[in-house]
Formats: structure tokens, C-alpha cells, sequence
């Protein structure tokens, strides 16, 4: 069973990343388990807070849940064409101490969102660069811009559109080839 942790980059309740997430979570094959990790309630990264043996029990605690994934799914809307800071911070707990990152060359797919017409775009592109950084193999193909999502969920979060479930299928299937080669 390989455990995939899904990290969304929004807070609210009705977000529409959250609605997303639980959407592709459903399209996951048999052998592969899928998780919410929480990241609202982390305090904000502060270096000098990060030594031991007085580390927050909040940085402890994140770093230990994230190791037991294989792989992340990343759902973000775009706050001012970038990442929330909510997202970022949660990657940058999890970066420190420098040489125990807990993402260290575990797998990673990213799909941003957007009620407007560029599906993200920019958070999406910001996030690879600090995947880059954090040596996870970042799913290229397909790219994932949700573009208009309001009128793609109907009342019950339920992505509605047939043409969009099958693209996030792919999207699965592809990021599952993904998994397969860098964790065998
Ligand atoms: C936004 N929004 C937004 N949308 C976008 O397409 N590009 C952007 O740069 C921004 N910037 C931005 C900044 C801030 C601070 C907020 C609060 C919102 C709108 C955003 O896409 C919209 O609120 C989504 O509904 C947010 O996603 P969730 O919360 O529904 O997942």
C-alpha cells in the first residue's frame, strides 16, 4: 500500500482546492491510500525557534506525519500569481533542519485552481521552483490549471463536467507512473 499525502494551499471552508482534492483523491487505484495532512494550524517558520531539544511540537509533529507518505499531491488556488503562504510555510517546516528535508526525493504532483480564466498558473510555476530546490520528481506531464472552476463542481462538490473527470484521471494515472518509477 503506498500512502500519498495531499496538501491543500487554502484555509477555507468551502474552498474550491479542498473540493478539487476530494475529487482526485476518489480517482486513486486500488494499493494507493490517500490523506489529507493539516496545515492551517503550523506556526509560521521561524529558524531560530529550531533548535533542539527545543523545536516546537508543531514542527516535530508535521515532520513526523510527512514521513510517512511516499509521494504528495499538491491542490492550490493563486494568491497574487503565487503560493499561499500557508502552503509555503507548511514546505519550509518540513525543509528544515538543513539535510533531513522530510520531501527529500519523494514524488509530487501539482493542480492549481482558479475561479478565473489562468487556472493558477503562477502558484503552480512558483511551487515547481521550490520542489526543485527540495529535490521531489515533479509530475510534468499533464499540467493541471483549473481554469473557471465554480462552474465545474455542482452543489455536492462533485466535479460534474465528464471531459474534466477523465482529464483528472489521466492526470492520476500519469502521477501513479510517476510514483511507480522513483518508489518501486
Ligand atoms: C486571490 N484570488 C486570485 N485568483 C487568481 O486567479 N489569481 C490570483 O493571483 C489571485 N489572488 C488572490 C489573492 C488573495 C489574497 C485571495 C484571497 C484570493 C482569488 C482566488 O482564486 C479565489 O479566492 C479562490 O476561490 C481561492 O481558492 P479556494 O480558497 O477556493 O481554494
Amino acid at each position: 500500500m503506498k500512502k500519498i499525502g495531499i496538501l491543500v494551499g487554502s484555509l477555507r471552508k468551502d474552498s474550491f482546492s479542498k473540493q478539487i482534492a476530494a475529487n482526485v483523491a476518489d480517482l486513486f487505484p486500488e494499493g494507493y491510500e490517500t490523506e489529507f495532512i493539516e496545515i492551517g494550524t503550523l506556526p509560521f517558520y521561524n529558524q531560530d525557534d529550531d533548535n533542539e531539544p527545543d523545536t516546537p511540537a508543531e514542527y516535530m509533529a508535521f515532520r513526523n506525519k510527512v514521513k510517512e507518505f511516499d509521494a504528495f499531491l499538491f491542490v492550490t488556488p493563486e494568491y497574487n500569481r503565487s503560493v499561499p503562504a500557508v502552503l509555503s510555510n507548511a514546505l519550509d517546516i518540513g525543509s528544515r533542519p538543513y539535510g533531513e528535508s522530510v520531501w527529500d526525493g519523494k514524488a509530487a504532483a501539482i493542480i492549481s485552481q482558479s475561479p478565473g480564466n489562468i487556472g493558477g498558473f503562477g502558484a503552480n510555476h512558483h511551487l515547481r521552483q521550490k520542489l526543485v530546490f527540495l529535490n521531489m520528481p515533479v509530475l510534468q506531464q499533464p499540467e493541471a490549471y483549473i481554469s473557471n472552476v465554480s462552474t465545474l463542481l455542482d452543489e455536492n462538490g462533485k466535479v460534474s463536467n465528464e471531459e474534466t473527470v477523465q482529464f483528472l484521471q489521466a492526470f492520476v494515472d500519469a502521477f501513479i507512473d510517476l510514483i511507480e518509477r522513483f518508489h518501486k
